[in-house]
């Protein structure tokens, strides 16, 4: 059946010319969504497979790629056309054509330019020599200082959304997939991994790599790594990548991962990508952690050394299964690979650790999107929508707490009212009979009303509200973390009395506990802040997630000791989810002076998608 429409789609095709649309019937029929943030049209003429070659240059900080896109097209197609994003394409030649007259788009400053390559129906290979330029988004250069061992310069790229772009011609919808094949030549004493297979242990001495990766991913999976690196096995099938200071504190924060992977495989289904390991990353890494596919790549600040925020590899590891095998359409669907990968994280984080402990981070979150929907809702109601319309906008906006965690509550809601045995056979069903293919919102509607939904729940849930309509439905559930009773307690003490917890009760709390604390401390003067921080330490805390939490009511309050920690880690690690919250503090109290001044030091050590969001929140306007 699928077949057939697949036909139908490339015949149709053939008797149009490039610009003709389909008409509404046969649209349906298109394998391929409408993507909104690609100029790419892949029902046309779409990439199969990548054989890259890549010479990464720590000199210049350029990559120079010839990419061999082998290519498939409906009958009558004339031409394929690429995203790039300040690419320099230095030429383009097809199998049956030699050197052809490619043709760029004008520039869009969301989405680049689109790349036209002339093709004929005989096409199947299209290469393309290129080099990125100074300023490609998806890359960070960072000198040997920004490292944890300060030896070597470091090369990573974050793809996700768009920004594959700026490191690659490619069809950049997440609807597009592909495999491939990658040589990458770095400098001698330097190691380099990818999203692929073939990821080394040791050392390669001629600083020549090799990769193959056969399962087919979309561009926003497609990721390179490059530095001084070392490797730790962990189990037989995963391990660790570090630089050489961290990787066995890395290797020891991350023993859990194979309880974590049985956990996943027994709630979902086998593991579909071979091996998986981790690469713990310089600090600036914008993100806490990137789901590429075999090879996390994440923020070294989730190193604790008590596996207190091991969290976020159960929610990378998720993805393998969540985005990474069933992939959001296009970035207006992104709620259902992240909100779906939120609901998979907890439920791998209850089977490893227990309800008590999952229900409290499942309690945190449901405290920040309520922060988050009420802010949202002054002004921005429409992004508070799951099915949000990134029109004219940049993916990036989407990615905020309503992908998460409004979408976590409205899957967690569904759990609740048809049971956990229905609604785990309805997602290993979905994982299974969509893998490797595209899902839309309203295809996932349509999913829940026919396989798992009677229309009384579909009308009980709420189902339409939930996605489509803006802030938070009454029915959304409330989280019942149990170990945080004892943790409200102690702050309302504090707060009326004076009495800080017990020390029985502070050696008992786990990095989620104070966190809770701090949080409902809500805004304390300086004299109760340093009480706090001579009996707890707060200022010293090793834990990223609790000295984030500390520096908001420090920082509103003017508490001077804080001053040199913050700027110190607003200097040092690049992890948007903190800096957000951090300049803000300083800008909401009267701060602006010092955030802009500790921007100034920060911005250079940033990744592009940190500091885009950095230069809006803080007005920056570059140097001319
Ligand atoms: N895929 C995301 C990161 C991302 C999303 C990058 C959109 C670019 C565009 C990743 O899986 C993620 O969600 N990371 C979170 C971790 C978390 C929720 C545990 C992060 O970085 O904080
Ligand atoms: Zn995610």
């Amino acid at each position: 059946m699928k077949k057939l429409a697949i036909l139908a789609a490339v015949a149709l095709v053939g008797c149009q010319s490039n610009e003709t649309q389909p008409s509404e019937s046969e649209e349906t029929t298109m394998k391929y969504a409408n993507d909104i943030h690609s100029f790419s049209k892949p029902n046309e003429a779409a990439v199969k497979h990548l054989d890259i070659f890549l010479d990464v240059n720590f000199d210049t900080k350029i990559i120079t790629g010839v990419a061999d896109w082998t290519i498939e097209s409906a009958k009558g197609a004339t031409e394929i056309i690429f995203d790039t994003y300040h690419l320099g394409i230095e030429s383009v030649s097809t199998d049956d054509g030699g050197q052809v007259d490619f043709s760029m788009s004008d520039e869009d400053e969301i989405l680049g330019s689109a790349l036209h390559v002339p093709i004929t129906n005989e096409t199947k290979h299209v290469v393309i020599n290129y080099e990125t330029s100074s300023d490609a988004k998806a890359l960070q250069w960072l000198d040997p200082e920004q490292t944890s061992s300060k030896t070597a310069p470091f090369l990573l790229t974050q793809s996700q959304a768009i920004l594959a772009r700026t490191w690659l011609p490619c069809q950049d919808g997440p609807g597009i997939r592909f495999t491939y094949k990658a040589e990458v030549k770095v400098p001698e004493n330097l190691m380099a991994v990818m999203s692929a297979g073939g990821n080394p242990t040791e050392l390669h001495p001629d600083g020549s790599y090799n990769f193959e990766m056969p399962q087919a991913i979309p561009s926003y999976l497609m990721a390179l790594a490059v530095g001084d690196i070392e490797f730790r096995a962990i189990g037989e099938n995963t391990g660790v990548y570090a630089g050489p200071t961290i990787v066995d504190t890395a290797a020891c924060e991350f023993a859990d991962i194979d309880a974590m992977i049985s956990a996943a495989e027994d709630l979902y289904g086998p593991y579909a990508w071979g091996r998986y390991d981790i690469i713990v990353l310089p600090a600036s890494f914008p993100f806490g952690g990137m789901e590429n596919p075999r090879i996390t790549f994440a923020t070294p600040t989730i190193l604790a050394g008590d596996r207190s925020l091991v969290s976020l590899v159960a929610h990378e590891l998720a993805h393998s299964w969540s985005g990474n095998l069933v992939t959001n359409a296009t970035w207006n669907d992104f709620w259902l690979n992240e909100g779906f990968t939120v609901y998979f994280e907890q439920r791998i984080m209850e089977s490893v650790y227990g309800r008590e402990y999952s229900e409290m981070l499942a309690s945190l979150a449901h405290e920040g999107l309520k922060d988050e929907v009420a802010e949202f809702m002054h002004g921005h109601a429409e992004d508070t929508k799951l099915a949000i319309d990134l029109t004219d906008r940049n993916p990036d906006d989407g990615v905020t707490t309503i992908a998460y965690d409004k979408g976590y509550h409205f899957l967690r809601l569904i759990e609740q009212t048809v049971g956990r045995d229905r609604f785990d056979a309805f997602l290993k069903n979905y994982f299974t009979s969509h893998a490797f293919q595209v899902m839309t919102t309203e295809e996932f509607v349509n999913l829940l009303e026919s396989d798992l939904l009677t229309p009384e729940e579909v009308k009980e849930i709420g189902v339409q509200e939930w996605i489509y309509g803006t802030g938070l439905p009454e029915n959304c559930p409330v989280p019942n973390a149990v170990r945080f009773e004892k943790v409200d307690a102690a702050a309302s003490l504090f707060k009326t009395e004076g009495t800080l917890p017990t020390s029985e009760e502070a050696a008992a709390w786990s990095s989620h506990e104070w966190m809770r604390f701090i949080q409902e401390l809500g805004e304390l003067s300086v004299d109760q802040l340093t009480a706090l921080d001579n009996a707890f330490h707060f200022s010293k805390s090793g834990n990223s997630e609790i000295l984030a939490a500390w520096f908001q009511p420090t920082i509103r309050a003017g508490y001077e000791p804080v001053r040199p920690v913050v700027e110190d880690f607003l200097i040092h690690v690049g992890r948007r989810k903190f800096l957000t919250p951090t300049y803000k503090a300083m800008l909401e109290s009267d701060k602006s002076e010092w955030a802009k001044e500790v921007y100034q030091k920060a911005r250079p050590n940033y990744h592009a998608v940190a500091r885009e969001t950095m230069d809006d929140l803080l007005d920056y306007q570059m140097a001319e």
